[in-house]
């Protein structure tokens, strides 16, 4: 061998080791964030707020800078939300939380539930799981009309769709079991929002003008949401979502599960036809539960356990995925892309077999998140070509639902908050609770209705979410922190978008930790989504059509579709101070810094 031959042969090898190394290692993010990357996360000294609505953001940085923790700024933001963000934020629905605290538990003595907590690093972590129930005189067919169909009016929009409410019981335990800051404190800036008002913007004008068909069928969301013109920038007072808001803040859980609030939703229930009664209200709990955990490249990820299935499908998605060389193969490769949308197929798969509510059913998660089943599924995936979802599952149609909300919080001692809430749909089911001043959920429609149905989110699932009395439906939201190889706290991440929730979280974390790309960036890289049913890729607009066409040349479909998601997140720094970043997706998002206190 030549001289020459083996020096060209040398560079070559060197040169293919650099790149690969470039390409692969996250520890080059550093040096791609500040001069490779087209966004930059937002900055700050102390703590951090990302949601999907600016006024929002503020009343949680506002209450970190007034001293509070991660905790009592996602409490903050999440009644703000309540306020400024309608169509998704809430009373009336439910959701769920992953926090972590440096530091020994605040719970003792709160009179808090004995807490499943979990020692990570110098902290501990905590799952919220104030998902709404169905009502105790809810069935399993009570949607399947005489001919044996599913009745999607009923399923969606009528009082019947309506679950008992979570999210009050859920935002008063987060707080009262591991806030820092009074109740009325944290409840302050919302009460304000509602009873000073705050000028609509422009999302929200639009956003009101389009569901007004949805709206005008119940007469008290006609005259909440639609009195007067619904112009950019006019002031928007809500007296009587301030008159609930307050006596939550005075009296805690019974100001909404009992008195006033509970007999005019109650009373709804009676002269309208829905299931629920004070029995349900008053028996409500949320629940303290233990996060998933897993390690992903060294980095330990905590995310939400069943009714979530999103946590479950998240980590075996991860699994899976972990072992190969998706960073050499490229960000939005073709083949990056075709391996994830494999293991997106078969995880969805699991998710629609077996999850539910633990509470109900018995689901087989050691084994479903084991290395030897992660190790099975990938032995499926062929990297040549797509795998039909009709040789993995039956058939089911599809139809398509994006709303829900999620924010995130880092506050300036590490302290973490991974906080996503629903109505359901956009407006949940339309329908206002008379005299309360806010919207009622159209959950009873993640339930199974009738298995081998799609529900609005084109998911097909089985008898383990069938609808039961007290059964909390099968949720994707999924909320999820994830913490540096040494254990100290880095990333909350979490989205909307029904069943395309939980592949949004799963690119945000793949672009942070696989493939570099600073928190801005991982955000914003387009998204793509499958699902197993329909089989399909849906892509946002910003994929190649090379890229396309190669997928197609693997035998995918592929679908060009409106935007998927909107992953508000944070990042605490190793040097002390945090980094957000809204979703570009949706107007109006915001990651705001500690405010200081004039
Ligand atoms: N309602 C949407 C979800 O919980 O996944």
């Amino acid at each position: 061998m030549s001289t020459a031959f083996i020096n060209w042969s040398n560079r070559l090898h060197w040169l293919w080791l650099t790149l690969a190394t470039v390409l692969a290692a996250p520890v080059q993010a550093d040096v791609l964030q500040e001069s490779s990357q087209r966004f930059h996360p937002q900055w700050s000294a102390g703590g951090m707020v990302a949601s999907q609505e600016r006024l929002a953001s503020l009343a949680g940085a506002e209450i970190l800078a007034s001293g509070g923790n991660a905790v009592d700024a996602a409490v903050a933001t999440a009644f703000a939300l309540a306020v400024t963000l309608p169509q998704a934020g809430n009373l009336g629905g439910g959701g769920f939380l992953v926090l972590w605290l440096p530091g020994p538990s605040p719970a003792a003595g709160r009179g808090c539930p004995t807490a499943p907590e979990l020692r990570l690093g110098r902290g501990l972590a905590v799952a919220v799981n104030f998902r709404e129930t169905a009502p105790l005189a809810a069935s399993a067919g009570m949607f399947v009309g005489p001919e044996g169909e599913v009745d999607r009016q009923r399923a969606t929009r009528s009082l019947f769709s309506v679950a008992v409410p979570g999210s009050p019981a859920g935002l008063l335990l987060s707080h009262r079991c591991y806030g820092r800051l009074s109740r009325a404190t944290v409840m302050a800036p919302a009460i304000r929002l509602a009873s000073s008002g705050f000028p609509l913007g422009k999302e929200l004008a639009d956003s009101l003008r389009q569901a007004t068909p949805l709206l005008q069928t119940d007469p008290t969301s006609s005259q909440l949401f639609l009195k007067g013109p619904l112009r950019p920038g006019q002031l928007w007072r809500q007296p009587l979502l301030a008159a609930s808001l307050r006596r939550i803040a005075d009296q805690g859980e019974p100001g909404f599960y009992e008195g006033p609030i509970a007999d005019a939703l109650v009373t709804l229930m009676r002269k309208r036809g829905g299931l629920i009664r004070h029995a349900d209200l008053k028996g409500y709990r949320a629940q303290l539960v233990r996060p998933l955990q897993a390690r992903f490249r060294n980095h330990a990820v905590l995310t939400m356990p069943p009714p979530s299935g999103g946590g479950v499908t998240l980590l075996q998605m991860l699994q899976v995925l972990e072992p190969m060389a998706l960073a050499e193969l490229g960000l939005n490769s073709a083949a990056t892309l075709h391996r994830m949308v494999e293991a997106m197929n078969l995880a969805y798969r699991d998710r629609n077999h077996w999850l539910g509510d633990p509470d109900h059913v018995a689901m087989p998660l050691e084994r479903l998140l084991s290395a030897a089943y992660a190790e099975q599924l990938r032995a499926q995936i062929r990297s040549e070509r797509h795998r039909p979802a009709v040789e993995l599952a039956a058939e089911g149609p599809s139809s398509a639902g994006t709303n829900t909300t999620h924010l995130s919080v880092a506050d300036p001692q590490g302290g973490m908050v991974a906080l996503t809430t629903t109505l359901n749909f956009a407006y949940g089911s339309g329908i206002s609770v008379p005299g309360a001043g806010f919207l009622l959920n159209n959950e009873m429609d993640d339930f199974t209705a009738k298995p081998g149905v799609a529900n609005a989110y084109g998911l097909v699932q089985g008898s383990a979410n069938a609808i039961a009395p007290g059964k909390r439906p099968l949720s994707s939201m999924t909320p999820t922190l994830v913490f540096r190889p040494d254990g100290r706290p880095w990333l909350a991440t979490g989205s909307p978008g029904g069943s395309r929730i939980i592949t949004t979280v799963l690119q945000v974390l793949l672009n942070r930790l696989v493939h570099g790309l600073n928190l801005a960036a991982a955000v914003a890289s387009p998204r793509i989504h499958s699902q197993l049913w329909p089989d399909q890729i849906s892509v946002e607009q910003g994929l190649s059509p090379d890229t396309v066409r190669l997928l197609e040349a693997k035998d995918h479909r592929v679908v060009v579709t409106a935007t998927m998601g909107s992953a508000n997140s944070v990042e605490v720094l190793p040097e002390g101070g945090s980094l957000g970043a809204a979703d570009p997706r949706r107007r109006g998002a915001a990651a705001i810094g500690e405010l200081p206190l004039n």
